[in-house]
């Protein structure tokens, strides 16, 4: 029940209106039909039963002369004239003694009576007739047979029979005229309605539609403007507020192009202030190489002279000193060369050097060259290579990778286990290096790859390092079309990923 009327509440307004108004009208023009035709009938009736006592009354004067003559064919004359009417079906003369006279059963609706009839009576009404009964009295005259003053004889009495059916057909005929009535005047008044409901509605549904479907497109839809009064104020406000909405997406879009355009400006100026610093970078890495290189090759040549000289304390003081100046030196060249490659390949400056590599002895020579360090730190190294015979690659590019990685897993896990896993595929070449060592905190993970950013400085201090090898590795990566990526838990160790698709095609991959 509530489900059905949750659903008449959600129809349209049109359709509640008419059934509600239909409904209503329709049980108003039963119940006004109902009401006419049973005041109509019970007035018929009383009519009827009023024209059966006077046809009676009637009847009785018309009979005194056969009970005065008491002759049977002269009372049959009088019944005939009486029964020649319809609706009498039954009609008896009854003498003052009780005996009948003459009697005519149509219907058998008269049963025997002896009582004398005294009134004009209805003696008995079932489902088919009325019985009436008047007594015939020898003068017209009225008789008070109860107060003894008796101004006529009484003669007898007659009964009739009085059919109910003409009246009950005119009754049946009144019902079906008036619910045909009834039901046109309800079919006319729908009608109009539903006529009446369309001329409100259909301005309110065109509102509606134009309100849902207009609001998304460009240039959005305007309400047409008909209806009532109401609706058209309302289209108005709705058209009113779509030119507001328009005007001020129009200046929002012009101000957004403006920002846009700004912000270009803004990126493009960026990337060539990047691009020139990591240029004068590179300038700048590359001229303190020089002079450098200068003090390494006139130190390494004093060193050796001084191989020759007399071995005292002051030469063997100045062979020390020395070679922690060559120590510092390599060092040093070592920072500068890695800022060098860094801003080279930030700038664009590096090409590919594609050449047929031997991946699997790479990976052994890189290994052989870690392995003091993972000694060092009392590390277990592991190394599992799966590479066909060569592939085209940039073999210093990727040998460095390889190193960066392994020197990584090495520096930052002590007493652990170190992994290096190499897949070749016809379709890309991986290089995994997995350690248990210190790992890095889920904050620090994107951050890592950044220049010169060292998760914790005071562990990194205490491991060296400049905070450059994986934003090198990186760049190399992507110079070749590939990634490196990093899983890693604090605590528990490192995973990092270097993929590289195969084949590499030159120069389609621009440092970022
Ligand atoms: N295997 C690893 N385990 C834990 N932390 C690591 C690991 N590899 C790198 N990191 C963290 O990432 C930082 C950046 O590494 P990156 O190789 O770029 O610099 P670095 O090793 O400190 O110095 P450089 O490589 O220039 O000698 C490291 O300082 C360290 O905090
Ligand atoms: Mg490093």
């Amino acid at each position: 029940m509530s489900t059905m009327f949750n659903r008449f509440r959600q129809m349209r307004i049109s359709r509640q209106l008419s059934i509600t108004a239909g409904a209503s009208i329709i049980l108003f023009s039963v119940t006004l039909t109902a009401i006419a035709s049973t005041l109509i009938s019970r007035q018929l009736r009383d009519n009827a039963v009023t024209d059966a006592r006077l046809q009676t009354e009637q009847f009785a004067e018309r009979t005194i002369f056969a009970f005065l003559v008491e002759d049977l064919t002269v009372a049959e004359e009088a019944i005939g004239s009486i029964t020649a009417f319809p609706n009498i079906d039954d009609a008896r003369l009854i003498r003052a003694d009780g005996e009948t006279l003459a009697r005519y059963d149509n219907g058998h609706a008269i049963n025997d009576t002896n009582s004398p009839i005294r009134h004009l009576t209805n003696i008995r009404e079932s489902s088919e007739y009325w019985i009436v009964a008047a007594p015939v009295l020898s003068s017209p005259e009225p008789n008070d047979l109860d107060n003894g003053s008796v101004n006529a004889e009484y003669l007898g009495s007659v009964v009739l029979a009085f059919s109910k059916s003409p009246v009950r057909e005119t009754i049946r005929t009144i019902w079906v005229i008036n619910g045909l009535a009834g039901l046109a005047a309800a079919g006319i008044f729908l009608a109009l309605l539903s006529f009446q409901m369309r001329v409100l509605t259909d301005p309110l549904r065109s509102l509606s539609s134009t309100m849902s479907n207009g609001g998304r497109d460009a240039p959005r839809k305007r309400a047409r403007i008909f209806g009532s009064k109401e609706i058209q104020e309302i289209a108005a406000i709705y058209n009113q507020l779509m030119d507001e909405i328009e005007t001020s997406q129009a200046a929002l879009e012009s101000e957004v192009a403006i920002r846009t355009q700004e912000l270009k400006t803004a990126r493009d100026a960026a990337f060539a202030a990047n691009r020139q610093k990591s240029e004068i970078m590179a300038a700048v890495t590359h001229e303190m190489k020089t002079p450098l290189q200068a003090i390494i090759g006139y130190t390494q040549l004093t060193l050796e002279e001084l191989e020759f000289a007399v071995e005292d304390d002051a030469a063997h003081r100045s062979r020390e000193q020395l070679s922690n100046i060559l120590g510092r030196a390599h060092e040093l060249l070592n920072r500068i060369t890695q800022m060098l490659d860094l801003a080279r390949a930030e700038a664009g400056k590096f090409d590919l050097n594609l050449v047929e590599t031997d991946i699997s002895a790479l990976l052994h020579d890189a290994q052989k060259s870690i392995l003091p360090l993972a000694a060092e730190r009392n590390n277990k190294f592991t190394a599992e290579i799966d590479c066909p015979a060569t592939i085209l690659i940039d073999r210093d590019k990727f040998q460095q990778i390889a190193l960066n990685l392994m020197t990584n897993a090495c520096k930052f896990t002590h007493n652990g286990e170190i992994y290096l896993r190499c897949k070749g595929r016809p379709n890309r070449l991986l290089l995994e290096v997995e350690d248990t060592g210190v790992g890095i905190a889920e904050k620090d993970i994107d951050s890592v790859f950044e220049p010169f950013r060292q998760v914790d400085m005071s562990a990194s201090r205490a491991f060296g390092g400049t905070g450059l090898g994986l934003a090198i590795s990186r760049q190399f990566a992507k110079l070749m079309g590939g990634e490196i990526d990093v899983r890693s838990e604090l605590g528990a160790g490192s995973v990092f990923t270097a993929k590289i698709p195969l084949p590499i095609k030159m120069g389609a991959y621009g440092a970022k």
